[in-house]
């Protein structure tokens, strides 16, 4: 390979340096100058020879071949990943630091009956054995507790070379996180946007020359994308994402981008004192600790993917001693929220101006679709009338400004789950049209 150096590259429009400066000399953007490795030029200029002639495949001439995935052993991350892992992958696992991303993939190595290697960057093997050893009390011996390895390495040239030296080869790489490794190529600090970007276009050319499969843990924080995950987004084949709140244990996983299946499957998981167990039947838990015949909650029917889940929604509504009333929500969106406490104090009358409004998503789920929000409306004006809903009643639709119910998408799935579960009661699109059923 040609010795390489590095360079300065604006992120915006592209333009070089040689050294990092705070704004772009070209474009004047701030912070846009990422740390970039240039291979030495290799000669071709305009005018020389021309590269390599290939010719295109015609597609006839491709032959199928069958995917044969490889079970993950946890039916939950399966489902997510379109029917387990496609062998000569690389599948970017992101999600806030802490959220239990270390956890699932120990348990996955643990349970994947092919010969994997832990990259560990960020926790030494005897640390990792240590959650190990929490993971599983006793039966280690059964599973294929030898087939895993550790490679504690932050240098990802070495990681590569180490990895790439080992017989039989590994099937199923690991590493954790791509924010500890670094190239020594670049000088930019591990953790870097250029550091992370080479770091993985390094380990993705060794999934692709090598047919191993890597697992790539990044780390996102709160405020966003910039030297996070992100920015591998379109290195990787799959991309999921682990979400939750801390102070919960759920935690759900969502495919944000697979090219081997859809991204519509969650996997929902409880974050346990043996680390996370899978859950088959999410309602049951967000239901569990419901007080029915207590005025302000809700049942709602939202959609995680394409699995129907039933969640109750609290409201508390008091009045107010400022002259802005609080709306306070959580798990749900602020504007949401706002607009609908106006739609329901111009349509339905309610006086909420001098009210304060709190909506609480009971179990720590966010919600981000519509459908929600008539049972939001519902709770709101449950805790406003000081009138309890029925114990059997679940709800969905979404709220128009003029205080229609409108359809929302996979009514029946919804309905059937529902039903499933007991509710007998359903309010939808189908039988209320209007807002003013809620005060009936
Ligand atoms: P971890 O997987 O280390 O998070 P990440 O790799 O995403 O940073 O998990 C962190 C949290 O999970 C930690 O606060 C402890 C908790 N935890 C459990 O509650 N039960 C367990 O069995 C394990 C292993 C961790
Ligand atoms: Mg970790």
């Amino acid at each position: 390979m040609p010795k390489s150096s590095t360079q300065y590259v604006c992120q915006q429009c592209g333009s070089a340096t040689p050294k990092w400066q705070g704004q772009c000399p070209q474009c004047g953007t701030w912070n846009s100058l990422v740390e970039t490795a240039v291979m030495a030029k290799t000669g071709r200029g305009l005018g020389s020879k021309p590269g390599r002639v290939k010719t295109p495949i015609k597609l006839s001439q491709i032959k199928g071949k069958v995917l044969t995935r490889i079970n993950t052993g946890i039916s939950e991350l399966d489902r997510v990943l379109g029917g387990g892992i496609v062998p000569g992958s690389v599948i970017l696992l992101a999600g806030e630091p802490g959220i239990g991303k270390s956890t699932l993939i120990t348990q996955l190595s643990l349970k994947i009956a092919k010969d994997s290697v832990y990259v560990c960057g960020e926790e030494s093997p005897e640390q990792i054995k240590l959650r190990i050893d929490r993971l599983k009390g006793t039966d280690l011996s059964k599973r294929s507790v030898p087939a895993l390895s550790f490679l504690p390495e932050t240098d990802t040239d070495s990681a590569i070379a180490s990895v790439a030296s080992l017989t039989p080869a590994p099937s199923l790489i690991i590493v954790d996180s791509i924010q500890t490794m670094f190239t020594a190529d670049l000088t930019g600090m591990a953790g870097s946007v250029g550091q992370i970007r080479e770091s993985a276009y390094r380990w993705q050319r060794l999934a692709k020359e090598q047919g191993m499969t890597v697992i790539l843990v990044g780390h996102v924080t709160k405020e966003g994308a910039i030297a996070g995950p992100k920015v591998l987004e379109h290195l990787v084949d799959t991309v999921l994402y682990l979400e939750g709140d801390k102070h919960h244990s759920f935690r759900i996983l969502r495919g944000q981008k697979n090219r081997f299946g859809s991204v519509d499957e969650v996997g929902v998981f409880l974050m346990t004192d043996k680390g996370l167990e899978e859950v088959a039947n999410p309602s049951d838990i967000f239901l569990e600790e419901r007080q029915t015949n207590v005025a302000g909650s809700a049942i709602a029917v939202v959609m995680e993917g394409t699995r129907p889940m039933l969640v109750e929604i609290q409201a508390l509504v008091i009045p107010s001693q400022l002259a802005v009333p609080r709306r306070v929500g959580s798990g749900i969106d602020m504007r949401r929220l706002q607009l609908l406490v106006a739609v329901l104090s111009k349509r339905l009358k309610l006086p909420l101006a001098t009210y304060d409004v709190y909506v609480n998503v009971a179990g720590g789920l966010n919600l981000k679709e519509p459908a929600a929000d008539l049972a939001i409306c519902m709770a709101i004006t449950s805790s406003f009338r000081n009138k309890a809903t029925g114990p059997k009643t679940a709800v969905f639709g979404e709220v128009g400004l003029l205080g229609e119910v409108r359809r929302v998408g996979f009514a029946d799935q919804r309905i059937k789950e529902a039903k499933k579960l007991g509710y007998s009661q359903i309010i939808s699109p189908a039988t209320s049209k209007n807002l003013s059923t809620l005060i009936k």
